[in-house]
């Protein structure tokens, strides 16, 4: 339902040997909402993916999914039910034709449960339907194409088709845009206001502010693992200490 929290980390930590790389970090997602996450490089961004989805196991805190605490819940299990997390790097089956990578999410029992007494009818077509949905064009031969030869900007596409397989409820981008051309940028960027429209739950990690801010309604800004600012963006741009963070003393602009 809109407007319920459907995401709340409670004081996450995670230490990697000396490295705070999330320390401490609460927050919460309203349903429905889309969220940015943006922050220097190694400020502790991916870590709280990793924590959240599952990934990585927290040292301290907590993790509730519709009130529900999934702390330490294997990836698959937090994916079945309803989370779903593109990764930084890319992990496809490099062997397979590309729609292939698709077909195993689809024999989840998550889809299973959501198809029941509906028709989904051939999971190839269910497949090359949700690579169009990405900027697959219909008519190319590349759904068919061994995946290890897809340029890079497709295969981060084919790493949102998998996220959205699972008809997920909350959808995790974890710095979709980087490798894409601006015009892969730009062709992506409608899928994401699209997840948004449909009433998903977004969390957004982003490098490039201009597309994001476009998105997404609030920002969280991380340094050193700790939340330094969170507001829209319009309000983050102006906190002090994300300028000196996240921007550089300089004062290089972001709109
Ligand atoms: N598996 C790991 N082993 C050791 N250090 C890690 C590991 N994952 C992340 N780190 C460290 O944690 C910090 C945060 O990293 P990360 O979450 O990847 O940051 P970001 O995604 O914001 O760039 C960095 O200092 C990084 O080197
Ligand atoms: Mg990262």
């Amino acid at each position: 339902m809109q407007n319920e929290v459907i995401l709340k980390v409670q004081d996450l930590s995670r230490r990697f040997g000396g490295v705070r790389a999330v320390d401490g970090i609460s927050f919460e997602v309203k349903s429905g909402e889309a969220l940015g996450i943006i922050g220097p490089n190694g400020s502790g961004k991916s870590t709280l993916i990793n924590l959240i989805t599952g990934f990585v196991k927290p040292d301290k805190g907590a993790v509730f999914y519709k009130g529900n605490n999934i702390t330490g819940l294997k990836p698959h299990k937090i994916a079945s039910i309803g989370i779903a997390r593109s990764f930084q790097t890319v992990k496809p089956f490099y062997n397979l034709p590309v729609y292939k990578n698709l077909i195993i999410p689809l024999y989840s029992n998550r889809v299973k449960k959501q198809l029941k007494g509906g028709c989904m009818g051939d999971r190839d077509e269910a497949a090359m339907h949700l690579l169009e949905e990405v900027g697959f064009e219909r008519e190319s031969n590349l759904p068919y194409k061994i995946t290890g030869t897809l340029p890079h900007g497709y295969l981060k596409k084919l790493e949102l088709a998998r996220c959205l397989c699972l008809d997920p409820e909350i959808v995790i981008v974890d710095e979709l845009f980087s490798g894409m051309s601006m015009s892969e940028i730009a062709s992506a960027m409608p899928i994401m206001e699209k997840i948004v429209a449909e009433g998903k739950t977004l969390i957004m990690i982003e490098h490039r502010l201009r597309e994001l801010f476009r998105v997404v309604q609030g920002v969280m800004v991380l340094n050193f693992g700790k939340i330094i600012a969170r507001g829209t963006p319009e309000e983050v741009v102006k906190v002090e200490e994300v300028k000196e963070a996240y921007l550089g003393k300089e004062g290089e602009t972001v709109a």
